[in-house]
């Protein structure tokens, strides 16, 4: 790690470091997408190069397949691999009950997939990540390019006598066009301020016919491993 590191980024990298004592040899290991994802991956190559470890990573985003494949990792696809030990990815909120928003990268269909198909998720964060309600970060819902504009209204009117405190969303954009995830589909990131009922929420979204899936992650995550830029980690 190099000295003149921000003081989130530090805090990234050792929670990062720290989820590393879960990866055993042997071990098909699910590997998030995101900036501490990213230390992660490069943690887990270090210690594949320097002490031998042998796993093998199912990448969550064509970004973190580089990076892996970049630093020494085996890598397999989900369909290949099936199941997996473990997953370690970021976070863009957390709260008590270790529910979680994700998709701030773009990644949270393959996140949530991967996550699922693994038996313990552990997400790596520096400690702005906790929240006491999610909802402050825009919640990122993956939508069809096909008819995205009826989706985004459909969507806003479900939210109707849902306990959150905003309805307005937009759509995601890379310059002057829309950002496109990994599998072709646009991003609407909701603007709800608050989110009381993250299980009605997740279940309620996924029902319109547009949305491919969206990033909250409801009992999927097992532990957070939270670092500080002063080295010290909780679990
Ligand atoms: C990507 C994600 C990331 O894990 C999340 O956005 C956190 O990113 P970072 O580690 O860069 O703060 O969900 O889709």
């Amino acid at each position: 790690m190099s000295s003149d590191l921000s003081p989130i980024d530090r805090a990234k990298f050792f929670a990062a470091r720290r989820a590393t004592d879960y990866v055993e040899n042997g071990m098909r290991v699910g590997l998030g997408t995101g900036s501490t994802a990213a230390w992660l991956v490069k943690c887990l190559g270090e210690m594949v190069r320097d002490d031998g470890l042998n796993i093998v990573g199912v990448p969550t985003s064509l970004q973190t397949a580089t990076l892996a494949r970049d630093v020494g990792i085996t890598i397999l696809s989900l369909d290949e691999a099936r199941w997996l030990d473990l997953t370690i990815d970021g976070a863009d909120e957390y709260d008590g009950n270790l529910n979680l928003i994700k998709g701030g990268g773009g990644a949270l269909l393959q996140e949530k997939i991967v996550a699922t198909a693994s038996e313990r998720m552990i997400v790596i964060a520096d400690a702005s990540k906790q929240v006491d309600t999610l909802g402050a970060f825009p919640l990122p819902v993956e939508v069809i390019p096909f008819g995205w504009q009826t989706t985004k209204t459909l969507v806003e009117e479900m939210l109707i006598g849902l306990d959150v405190m905003g309805r307005q969303s937009t759509l995601r954009m890379n310059g002057s066009q829309p950002f496109v995830t990994d599998e072709g589909n646009y991003i609407l990131d909701l603007n709800l301020r608050r989110i009381g009922n993250a299980q009605q929420l997740s279940l309620v979204l996924n029902q319109a016919p547009g949305v491919v899936e969206n990033g909250l992650f409801v009992d999927i995550c097992d532990a957070v491993v939270i670092g500080y830029s002063n080295g010290k980690v909780e679990v």
